[in-house]
């Protein structure tokens, strides 16, 4: 069988298979209360009945502040909690494992009502606005909001947790000179994150895996390098992050000159050499023979797909297709498929 239909265990963690539902901001919150509704509820089972084997909650803020848009997911109060363990457990019900990315969006704030705060105030750009420097209390207070964020998810029954450090949200911009300009303790470029590692795993049982997104460059010449990100990892992986998910970019209004399928795939295969921890790979990795190729070359462990989702709920059946293997669907529908494709006699 190819590899990406074959189980994969972490911790305590066991997937059917090594395909990701790769976390998607969804901004379809109804009444701005960070609850997941009944879109989320089925655009998550979908990807679950289509046979992914871990299923990424798009990016949920830990605080109200911490949001995008007021139609972004979040997890700042216990009143959230029952919504996500309603998809939680219907997702597990179709035999994939479910985690919640926790977030805080910082100066990337775009709604109105919302406040941009940041590590410094520096805007992302011109279209967006000025944000407050935070001073120490509440950078305090937000290692806390993100261990909280931790706890309600394990309430709520996740199996895993990603941390969003890429993307330009406020993990990042603790983490690069493009945005961190602080003189106080904060300006380390590691110690917000580390100290956001260290309460998150304080919450959650040690058989967890955590798993951390991060942008392995910025594209920006005054950023950190990739060889920095490096030094930065194997920080994070010392104070508890297991798995790397390594995307790129969102923390400069400037796009990387090639995009092409499976372009983050070297940074992360370097990432598994250098740091010896199992990674993610994400970007353009929906042609089959790719992302199984990317596996048995050992460049990642997990194949994340996003817009390949998107357009295919069915994609794990797709690469069974594709690469010879069974599919994995709930038994109703089972009478759509030949009985060799269901690996039966
Ligand atoms: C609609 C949409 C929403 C996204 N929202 C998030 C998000 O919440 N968190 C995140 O880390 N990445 C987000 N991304 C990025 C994807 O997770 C993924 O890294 C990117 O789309 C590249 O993968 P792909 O080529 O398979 O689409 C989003 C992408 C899309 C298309």
């Amino acid at each position: 069988m190819a590899l990406i239909l074959e189980p994969w265990q972490f911790k305590g963690l066991e997937l059917k298979n090594r395909i990701m539902m790769s976390p998607m901001c969804q901004y379809s919150v109804s009444d701005e209360d960070g609850a997941p509704n009944d879109w989320h509820f089925v655009h998550y089972i979908s990807r679950a009945v289509g046979g992914v084997g871990l299923v990424m909650m798009e990016m949920t803020d830990v605080v109200p502040d911490g949001r995008i848009t007021v139609n972004d997911l979040g997890i700042w109060s216990d009143h959230q909690i029952p919504a996500f363990k309603r998809i939680i457990d219907q997702v597990h019900l179709y035999g994939a494992k479910i985690g919640i990315q926790l977030a805080h969006a910082g100066r990337k704030a775009e709604s109105e009502s919302l406040r941009p705060e940041a590590p410094s105030a520096i805007r992302f750009s011109p279209r967006y606005r000025v944000p407050h420097e935070l001073t120490g209390d509440e950078v305090k207070r937000l290692v806390d909001a993100f261990a909280s964020g931790a706890r309600r998810a394990i309430a709520a029954g996740v199996d895993t947790l990603e941390l969003h450090g890429a993307h330009g949200y406020l993990i990042q911009q603790f983490m690069s000179p493009l945005s961190n300009q602080r003189d106080d303790e904060w300006g380390n470029f590691t110690r917000f994150p580390v100290e956001v590692i260290r309460a998150v795993r304080s919450e959650i049982p040690s058989s967890m895996p955590l798993i951390m997104r991060v942008s392995a460059v910025e594209y920006d010449a005054k950023g950190y390098t990739f060889e920095q990100l490096l030094a930065m990892v194997e920080a994070f992986h010392q104070a508890g992050v297991d798995i790397f998910d390594v995307s790129s970019g969102g923390n400069a209004p400037v796009v990387p000159d090639r995009i092409y399928p499976g372009y983050h795939v070297p940074y992360g295969a370097a990432i598994k050499k250098a740091v010896g921890v199992p990674v993610i790979a994400v970007g353009i990795l929906e042609e089959p023979a790719l992302a199984e190729s990317v596996l048995q070359q050992g460049q990642a462990d997990i194949i994340a797909l996003a817009r390949g989702l998107l357009r295919d709920p069915y994609w794990a059946n797709t690469a069974a297709a594709a690469l010879g293997g069974t599919v994995q669907v709930p038994v109703q529908y089972h009478r759509a498929f030949k009985k060799s494709f269901l690996g039966q006699s």
